[in-house]
């Protein structure tokens, strides 16, 4: 006899289906595990075995072959544990095969028979769903399956109980479904941030088209500060979205343990942040930090501090919004649709063009510091603003700026007008249009033609920068609820790309 217990394994954010076959045969005690499983899967024998033992369950003292099929997926993880057991369990007729055949099992084992939270419970209860079974995952994950949608889970806390429950001697409750809203509370103020009207405006533009934003002044002018006032001027997470995001967690174990991920990402990796921290990879190809901004907002600080392979990779993903991760027998694809933020002093002391502070070597450090940051990295950026020192004492310290709601309501509109236009596209943004699309959606007038006609050749603006300045213009004028983009749209959309920089 060969028992049978489903379980998941996971592709990135794909789910596969796993057998996981257990037969006691006749010989020697031993337990083997086969069907290309990593080191994790490997050590579950131990675990389920100090299992059964601190449960005072016999375990069969014969040879035990546990196949994980299919055998040509990679299986890593300790989640395995829990369908194994239940295997083991269903070949000594402790519990029925019929019983468990309802179920996909995910978990990991304590020593003492506990179950432990595992990453991925969300994605494999919807996979479950998807086929019709129920699931049974640790208790600490019950949040993650109820969202799912599964109305038939078993969460236990150890392994007597799914015992006890399979056998109807001791019947686990329902757990209760809840109801999820996007949470737009919690998120910090634009009102906090005295003057800086022009960066404050640039913010709004930059949320309402999805446009990548840098921002370029000295420390202390407050650039951090509207960076992560950005994800409240986003419209909150939609349904589908907030599942996407919540998927992503899930995988990667970043899940808070009271329920699931209803605000709008915003990730600021430090500058010593590695490679696979930053796009992902490393032994079990987690997620990297830009799928963790998935639908949200990457914020890198003192760009030309991180180092350039890091910056390098990540110009692919900023263009098609998922990375690649190559493994050694597969590729892995994550979805990392990221609004990208970044700041930078103008140079390495900060104060270039700052008659009073800045350092002797003027301006060649700020060449030096520019020039870490690659051309086709600077051409990522839709917009570029300078957040210049403020004089405090002109500063009106006691007037409040306009609150991040009501910009918030502005960014909505124009989102609106965008997603009934590009209602045909895959994409949503004024960000993403391109080419014929973007053409026929900016009508420029003559006046507004006339301007971009004598900026091109002053200021050396690539067909790239051009394209870059209609989508901006684009936003404004949706901001201003006009179809035509007029003279003043592109003027400001221009300033957007001539800063204390480049120019
Ligand atoms: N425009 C501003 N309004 C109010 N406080 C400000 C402003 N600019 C800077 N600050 C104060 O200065 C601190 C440093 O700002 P920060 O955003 O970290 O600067 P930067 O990132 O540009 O170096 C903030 O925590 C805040 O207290
Ligand atoms: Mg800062």
């Amino acid at each position: 006899m060969v028992a049978t217990v489903h379980s998941i394994a996971f592709q990135g954010l794909e789910t596969k289906f796993i057998e996981v076959q257990v037969q006691i045969s006749p010989g020697l005690p031993s337990i083997s595990i086969v069907g290309l499983a990593d080191k994790a899967v490997a050590e579950s024998k131990e675990r389920i075995r100090a299992a059964f033992h601190s449960l005072s369950l016999s375990f069969p003292q014969k040879k035990l072959t546990i196949n994980l099929a299919p055998a040509d997926i990679h299986k890593e993880g300790s989640h395995f544990d829990l369908s194994i057991a239940l295997g083991i369990l269903s070949e000594m007729n402790v519990i029925r095969q019929q019983d468990v055949d309802e179920f996909i099992a995910i978990g990991e084992l304590s020593l003492d028979g506990r179950i432990n939270s595992v990453s991925g419970v969300l994605p494999a209860a919807i996979a479950a769903n998807s086929i019709e079974k129920g699931i049974v995952c640790p208790i600490g994950n019950v949040d993650e399956a109820v969202w799912s949608g599964n109305n038939s889970i078993v969460a236990p806390s150890n392994l007597m109980e799914i015992i006890n429950h399979l056998n109807s001697t001791q019947v686990l409750e329902k757990p209760k479904s809840f109801n999820i809203k996007p949470d737009n509370e919690n998120y910090l103020d634009l009102k906090d941030i005295k003057g800086q009207l022009i960066p404050k405006r640039a913010l709004e533009i930059a949320a309402a088209g999805g446009h990548n934003l840098l921002m370029i002044g000295p420390p202390g002018s407050g650039k951090s500060m509207l960076a992560k006032r950005l994800s409240g001027i986003l419209p909150p997470l939609s349904h589908e979205e907030m599942l996407e995001v919540s998927i992503i967690a899930s995988i990667s174990g970043t899940f808070k343990e009271s329920g699931l991920v209803t605000k709008r990402p915003y990730r600021d990796p430090h500058s010593s942040s590695s490679m696979a921290a930053m796009v992902g990879g490393g032994k079990n190809a987690k997620p990297g930090e830009i799928t963790l901004a998935h639908l949200g907002v990457l914020f890198l600080d003192e760009l030309p501090e991180y180092a350039n392979n890091v910056l390098d990779s990540l110009r692919q993903p900023i263009e098609d919004g998922t990375v690649s991760i190559a493994r050694v027998n597969n590729h892995i694809t994550y979805p990392a649709n990221f609004q990208f933020i970044a700041a930078m002093n103008p140079c390495k002391c900060g104060h270039f063009g700052d008659i009073m502070n800045a350092c002797s070597k003027s301006p060649r450090c700020a060449e030096d510091y520019q020039a870490k940051i690659s051309g086709p990295l600077f051409d990522r950026f839709d917009m570029m603003v300078d957040v210049p020192a403020q004089d405090i004492f002109s500063l009106d310290t006691t007037e409040s700026g306009e609150a991040s709601t009501s910009v918030a309501e502005r960014v909505l509109a124009a989102r609106q007008i965008q997603s009934e236009r590009y209602k045909d596209q895959r994409f949503y943004l004024n960000s993403e249009a391109d080419g014929e699309v973007l053409e026929r959606h900016t009508e420029l007038s003559p006046q507004a033609l006339d301007i971009l006609k004598k900026a091109v050749p002053k200021f050396g603006i690539t067909m790239r920068g051009y394209n870059r300045i209609l989508r901006v213009a684009r936003t404004i004028a949706d901001l201003a609820n006009s179809k035509e983009i007029l003279h003043h749209h592109i003027a400001e959309a221009l300033n957007f790309r001539i800063t204390k920089l480049k120019a």
